[in-house]
């Protein structure tokens, strides 16, 4: 893939940003989620590639625009498989509470997992932790290779986990080790990119979350040389045929980075839609000028980007409708 393919990444998830960004707090998380969907949609329909999405909002009978099989750019180009969640964390967004965001990960075709709708089992750390861990391993054990790589008091060591019923015996295991723990209430893309970078204070995610958000979160800590580790949870035979029906002979494996992004070769793109640990929500300034901040990476180069960016509306965007 061309490197100014990651430039015209970045412009998709920020016009998904900025338009989901307007119903934040308003407690209406499927508009904010079809707002951000269409703008999606509609500017990746300006780049010169020839994707198709292989995560996205649904299957086609379910999903409008960028459900799984969508073709999605100008045609010519190359031929791509596309994961996007215009805007991760639908009930942040509607809470105007912290990290949510809309991302993409692009990769040649074939190369990205097409992961079921379900739930995975997730184990997520930055590149100094790289190689220590494993999600087979109790997770104490993983604990102590974590404080170990980093040159931490494991007291020092913080994982972010959700906060669900499902996680007690987790938490509790978290607790009993000494470490500290970070409880989110959804939005464990951004907790899985946050273990890569010091300055958000999370070395670790764990936990069960969906495996769509499973394989974007790989793609992005792929970029920067972390780990993601991830095991389906297959909860009836509908998910177990559903699997199979995707070429996951034996869902009950663990999936390693090869498994869901393969080749050297992908460009992920962030932008925060509310506030996070990493990157700033979208700001209003007035007079149609709207600030964004977004990560894009390449896997290839390892190049990271903060993109800050000021928007004219009233001159940008016109084509998608305007976004006021
Ligand atoms: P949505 O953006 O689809 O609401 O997902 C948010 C999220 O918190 C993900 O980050 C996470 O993987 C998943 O939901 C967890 O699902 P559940 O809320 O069922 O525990």
């Amino acid at each position: 893939m061309e490197r100014e393919l990651a430039l015209e990444i970045v412009r998709v998830t920020e016009v998904a940003a900025i338009r989901s960004a307007k119903w934040m707090g308003l407690g209406r998380k499927m508009e904010a989620d079809d707002a951000a969907t269409s703008a999606m949609r509609e500017m990746f329909d300006t780049i010169a590639m020839d994707g198709t999405v292989v995560i996205g909002e649904g299957e086609m009978d379910e999903a409008p625009m960028l459900y799984i099989g969508e073709r999605l750019g100008l045609g010519q180009g190359p031929a791509v498989d596309i994961a996007v969640d215009p805007l991760e964390g639908t009930n942040i967004l509607a809470n105007g509470s912290f990290n949510a965001l809309s991302v993409v990960a692009v990769a040649p075709s074939g190369m990205l997992l097409h992961a079921p709708d379900m739930y995975m089992q997730k184990l997520a750390v930055g590149p100094r932790c790289r190689g220590k861990v494993d999600i087979d391993r109790p997770i104490q054990e993983n604990l102590v290779a974590v404080a170990a790589a980093l040159g931490k008091n494991i007291s020092d060591v913080v994982v972010a986990i959700m906060d669900r019923d499902r996680h007690q015996q987790l938490i509790e295991e978290v607790r009993q080790s000494g470490a500290r723990i970070k409880l989110i209430m959804d939005g464990d893309v951004a907790a899985a990119i946050n273990t890569a970078f010091d300055e958000t204070g999370v070395d670790m995610m764990v936990g069960v979350g969906g495996a769509p958000e499973g394989v974007l979160s790989a793609a992005a800590l792929k970029c920067v040389g972390g780990d993601f580790q991830g095991r389906l949870v297959v909860q009836d035979d509908a998910q177990f045929a559903r699997c199979r029906q995707m070429g996951l002979h034996d869902p009950s494996r663990v999936l390693r980075m090869h498994d869901l992004v393969n080749g050297d070769d992908v460009i992920f793109s962030a932008t925060g839609v509310t506030d996070g640990e990493l990157l700033h929500g979208v700001r209003f300034l007035g007079n149609h000028r709207v600030k964004t901040q977004s990560l894009v990476m390449r896997s290839k180069t390892g190049t990271l980007r903060f993109v800050d960016a000021t928007h004219d509306l009233s001159r940008k965007f016109d084509r998608l409708g305007g976004c006021d």
